[in-house]
């Protein structure tokens, strides 16, 4: 069976033979039942957190009206806007960033041939100098906001939300500045609802059963990915093929995303304390970012779950390279692969060959790359560091949407192994408490007293 466990995942390819020199091929086999009754249990709506499974059948849920609503509003935000800001924090932009810079020209910004507005964020700090630059960049712009919070009720994009809808709207004037905010919320509750309808924005909703993690695949992500010019329709169909690859009667054998949990949580077991999220492609930063907000939010908690780390590679090589090659064996990698770049870039022949280069002459950057890749596999394994791998044939819409379908899949089935509700954040409000304590917030009395004291 294990023999059988490089899947073929519709074109993104999960290994995971590289972790058999660590544990054995016996033990990932004998999660079967517990990955299959997990698999099972979030479809059947028996596990624990099964109020927020909204995401488990959200790309053949998503229909044609529904798309084209999305991509009518975007047209209007691409037509009127030089910058479009997306206001959010957490499950609530990373999903779109992680897309838009994956599918981005790396220098996309600084292009003056543009076609698509420039894609900047708010609500994902309180640094008070970046609000500040991001408002004095924006005295020049023609800008929209596309407002995100589930409950309407989080501070940062709050905040920051007052501060650019009143810059807008002193730009503008009130009309033509309700025309240009798009608000992405809980149907009913929450301020920025109340806002929304009290100023006539366009809205989406958010459901209830969709958590911010898992909401990529909503308007949340995909409202933004549009309006940054990128076929939102191939990453649905990317995603749909996933649904279906790692379907509620897909066994053990053939998902991929119950063996990714099976394996991973046998690690964890193990001692491999860290999963390490590797790239060798700068783009894939924010992909890293979106994946350790799933697993940390979604596995940290009842005092366990795999600290969700990353590096971006061959740049991280010079700098914590070092501590994975020789640091406490705690940790193993997971590396995102593509096969074919985008473009072709060669390495010129040079006569002196004063840097010793000529060796590369005519390879290409990515071929030098793959060796990077394939001689840091060799020595992490050596180095003690188990390996596994998730190759994407190429980076486009299609195979991002089958890669965020896996990773949330195979969370889901991962927290239910490690047996943990992998869909709440109960730990996220420790902080809000003493922060609102903190700042004398109404109905937070007792606790400001309080924590004055200790202060
Ligand atoms: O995954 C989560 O639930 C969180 O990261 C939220 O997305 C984040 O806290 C933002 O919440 P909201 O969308 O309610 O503003």
């Amino acid at each position: 069976m294990i023999n059988q466990i490089i899947q073929d995942m519709n074109n993104i390819k999960l290994s995971i033979d590289k972790a058999f020199g660590f544990i054995s091929k016996e033990s990932v086999a004998a999660y079967q039942p517990a990955a299959d009754a997990a698999n099972k249990a979030l479809h059947q709506g028996t596990g624990k957190g099964s109020d927020f499974l909204g995401w488990l059948n959200l790309p053949s849920s998503i229909d044609e009206a529904h798309l084209s609503d999305l991509e009518a509003t975007a047209a209007i935000l691409r037509k009127q806007c030089e910058v479009v800001v997306v206001i959010g924090i957490g499950g609530s932009y990373l999903g779109a960033k992680a897309t838009i810079d994956a599918l981005s020209n790396s220098f996309d910004w600084l292009q003056t041939d543009r076609k698509n507005p420039v894609i900047l964020y708010a609500g994902q700090n309180i640094g008070e100098d970046y609000l500040y630059e991001l408002q004095h960049l924006l005295t020049t712009k023609k800008f929209g906001i596309i407002s995100i919070s589930k409950s309407g009720t989080t501070t940062e994009p709050a905040l920051a939300f007052r501060l650019l809808k009143t810059q807008l709207e002193e730009q503008q004037g009130k009309e033509a500045a309700r025309e240009l905010i798009v608000a992405v919320t809980d149907k009913a509750r929450g301020a920025l609802r109340t806002l929304a309808v009290q100023e006539g924005y366009k809205t989406y909703v958010i459901e209830d059963t969709i958590g911010g993690r898992y909401s990529v695949l909503s308007p949340v992500g995909l409202l933004p990915i549009a309006v940054a010019g990128f076929d939102i329709r191939q990453l649905v169909r990317g995603a749909l093929s996933m649904e279906l690859a790692c379907g509620e009667d897909v066994g053990f054998t053939n998902n991929p995303a119950a063996q990714y949990a099976a394996v991973r949580n046998e690690l964890y077991k193990q001692g491999k304390k860290t999963e390490i999220l590797v790239n060798f492609h700068p783009k894939l930063h924010y992909i890293a970012e979106w994946w350790k907000q799933l697993y940390g939010e979604s596995e940290g908690k009842d005092n366990k779950g795999i600290f969700p780390a990353a590096v971006d590679f061959t740049t991280d090589l010079h700098s914590m390279g070092q501590w994975i090659q020789e640091g406490e064996r705690t940790i193993f990698e997971t590396v995102i692969s593509i096969q074919e770049s985008n473009y072709t870039v060669r390495v010129p022949e040079d006569k002196a060959n004063l840097d010793g280069l000529n060796f590369l002459a005519g390879k290409r950057v990515d071929e030098v790359n793959k060796m990077a890749e394939l001689g840091t596999l060799i020595a992490h394994i050596d180095g003690g560091v188990p390996n596994l791998q998730i190759e994407l044939p190429t980076l486009n819409e299609y195979y991002l949407g089958q890669l965020f379908y896996f990773f949330e899949k195979a969370c889901g089935i991962s927290g239910y192994l490690l047996g943990v509700n992998p869909f709440d954040q109960p730990g996220v409000e420790a902080y809000k408490k003493n922060m609102f304590a903190l700042l004398e917030k109404p109905g937070f009395e007792k606790e400001t007293e309080e924590l004055k004291k200790r202060l």
